[in-house]
């Protein structure tokens, strides 16, 4: 209580147009350029948002619904003592807001407002995230303005953050509030893999409204792998038959439209994967003709995990085969992306696999790799697509790869450094930071000393403290496009995908939004609200610290 009382009056002068807003203003990420007062406010129960643009597009009408919904519904107490039943007496005098006005700014035409769905697929130099948003103290009017829908809906989310309810009473501190905003990395993702387990479409929606939330704005959707590929390929539907777990447990064409739909909707592009040629045990199911060392014992020798299996990449029919079945699922995909994968290849798979040293034909591996990721990204260039790759791909093999490449960089960021160093565009995507399967233990069987092989737990402040730019030149600092927490699903389902994932995964967008060099000390009340607001609008996200330490910031930091 002491710790209170003398906290708070510090905060308020500080909050008094301060870069830096006090902690209840839930706002996460934090916006680049913030500035607030000393003001209460209360949203009318009749609040409209009026989406000023001409012949709006029906998804952001849709966003401007939700995000006023949510206002009303998200019914989220300040994370004070009291929760927020100090503030009753101001909130009983305040003004009131009845309106919100988005605006586009520019020469905006009938022809020129694009839905936010095509705005979040452009290109990223092309793709304008910005908005600028003013919420005046006394009542009149606030107004979100952007140059592009997609801007306008990050600033409907920063919005929908600004408020809390007391006694049925939508309202906010620290009017008049200005914000100017965009983010500081063009790629801010969270990837989930849908093949060791699988996720129905609604786990996966929840997902794309929990990271609409915090601007994250690509799914990398690691679909398929040795174990199972539920993904409906048309033309390919002999894979997903007789690969996947179930005939439920499947994605079909119908699913896929709609979930890139709505993640469209949601300022998300998808980026799909199909991992080459490694991790493709499963696809042996359907095609044996095509897969090396097909469920070879013991696995160990043969691939990272059970059950091995390799595409048989010195081999022309394969590379065909595989060139149909990329460009298939490319063409369910509208991302201008798309993921090749290319982790982990398995040398003495290919080495005890008599077709592919008949195939190979004197050849090296990297020889006919090169040949086999010639063939696919060419294709892939020609349907519009930028390869992706992970690392290896780049530092482990000499291959042609176009130069517009982008590397997942996964074993560890200190890779970052080399990928840069060869000219290609870099995602940060490091087992030792952003990993949220680690530290779970081992889960191969009959190891009961087996540990998860990225020990420890990767926790939010590990993420929250990376550096994207450490260990590059400012020459190289262009290439790094951003990053991503990653979901690897072996101890994971739709049982703790909340749960293993949130509010972690808000780490990283903060860092690729805001910018990194955040104080660990100072985000956490506003990632314990964020985690108190994800859990109001039924995402189930774990508590970081005893309530006790919520309802009090910084008061069970190590020195406090
Ligand atoms: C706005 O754009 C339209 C067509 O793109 C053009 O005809 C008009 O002159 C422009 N108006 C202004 C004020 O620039
Ligand atoms: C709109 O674009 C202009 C020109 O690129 C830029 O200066 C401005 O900051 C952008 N507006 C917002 C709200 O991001
Ligand atoms: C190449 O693959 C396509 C399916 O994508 C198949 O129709 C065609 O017969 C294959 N050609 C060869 C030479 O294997
Ligand atoms: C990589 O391959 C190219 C030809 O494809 C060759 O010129 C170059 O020397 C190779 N580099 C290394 C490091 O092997
Ligand atoms: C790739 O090379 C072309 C031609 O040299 C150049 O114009 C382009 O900017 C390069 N792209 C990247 C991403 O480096
Ligand atoms: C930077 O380089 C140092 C020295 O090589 C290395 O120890 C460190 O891990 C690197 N850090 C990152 C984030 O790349
Ligand atoms: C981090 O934030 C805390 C809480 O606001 C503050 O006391 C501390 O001085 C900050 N540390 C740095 C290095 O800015």
């Amino acid at each position: 209580m002491v710790s209170l009382i003398l906290l708070l009056p510090i905060l308020t002068i500080l909050s008094f147009f301060a870069v830096f807003p006090e902690p209840a203003h839930a706002l996460w990420p934090q916006p680049r350029n913030l500035q607030t007062g000393p003001s209460t406010l209360r949203l009318s129960p009749s609040f409209t948002i009026t989406v000023g643009v001409p012949n709006p597009p029906a998804d952001l009408l849709a966003a401007a619904q939700r995000t006023r919904a949510l206002l009303f519904n998200d019914k989220l107490g300040r994370l004070v003592l009291g929760r927020g039943t100090g503030d009753l007496k101001a909130v009983s005098s305040a003004r009131v807001l009845s309106h919100l006005t988005l605006k586009l700014d520019g020469n905006v035409t009938t022809t020129t407002a694009r839905p936010i769905s095509v705005e979040a697929k452009l290109p990223f130099g092309q793709r304008d995230e910005g908005y600028r948003l003013i919420v005046p103290e006394d009542g009149s009017a606030a107004v979100l303005s952007a140059n592009s829908t997609l801007g306008l809906f990050r600033g409907l989310t920063t919005f929908g953050q600004l408020w809390y309810t007391v006694s049925g009473t939508v309202y906010t501190l620290g009017a008049p509030v200005e914000i100017q905003d965009s983010p500081a990395y063009p790629y801010r993702g969270f990837m989930l893999d849908t093949a060791r387990n699988y996720f129905p479409v609604s786990d996966i929606e929840r997902t794309l409204d929990a990271m609409s939330w915090v601007h994250i704005n690509t799914l990398h959707w690691h679909i398929v792998d040795s174990q199972s590929f539920p993904l409906v390929v048309p033309g390919f539907t002999d894979i997903a038959q007789k690969g996947a777990y179930s005939a439920d447990a499947v994605y079909t064409p119908q699913d896929v439209a709609n979930i890139v739909s709505y993640a469209g909707a949601r300022g998300i592009d998808v980026l799909i994967e199909i991992d080459t040629p490694g991790h493709t045990s499963v696809i042996s199911k359907a095609h044996p003709e095509h897969i090396a060392c097909a469920e070879a014992k013991p696995w160990s020798t043969y691939a990272n995990e059970p059950p091995a299996g390799q595409l048989r990449l010195a081999s022309s029919a394969t590379t065909n085969f595989t060139v149909g079945l990329l460009s298939a699922v490319a063409k369910l995909f509208p991302s201008p992306l798309f993921s090749t994968g290319g982790d982990e290849i398995n040398a003495r798979c290919y080495h005890d696999d008599a077709q592919t040293q008949n195939d190979l034909a004197g050849r090296s591996v990297e020889q006919a790799l090169d040949v086999f990721t010639q063939a696919t990204h060419g294709a892939l260039k020609k349907l519009g697509k930028t390869p992706v790759v992970w690392e290896e791909m780049i530092l482990n093999f000499n291959l042609t790869l176009s130069n517009d490449t982008i590397a997942l960089v996964w074993i560890s960021s200190s890779d970052a450094a080399a990928v840069a160093s060869k000219g290609f565009r870099v995602i940060h995507a490091g087992s030792n930071s952003f990993y949220l399967d680690c530290g779970a233990g081992g889960w191969v069987g009959d190891f009961p000393a087996g540990n998860s092989w990225c020990e420890p737990y990767k926790t939010w402040q590990n993420a929250y403290t990376f550096d994207p730019l450490a260990n590059l030149t400012t020459a190289q600092a262009p290439l790094v496009l951003g990053g991503q927490q990653l979901l690897w699903t072996e101890q994971s389902g739709p049982q703790n995908l909340d749960s293993i994932a949130w509010p972690r995964a808000a780490a990283s967008a903060e860092v690729f939004w805001s910018g990194s060099g955040g104080n660990v000390s100072a985000a956490l009340p506003r990632l314990h609200e964020l985690g108190y607001r994800l859990r109001q609008r039924g995402v189930h996200a774990i508590s970081l610290q005893p309530e006790w330490c919520a309802l009090r910031p910084f008061a069970c930091d190590l020195t406090a």
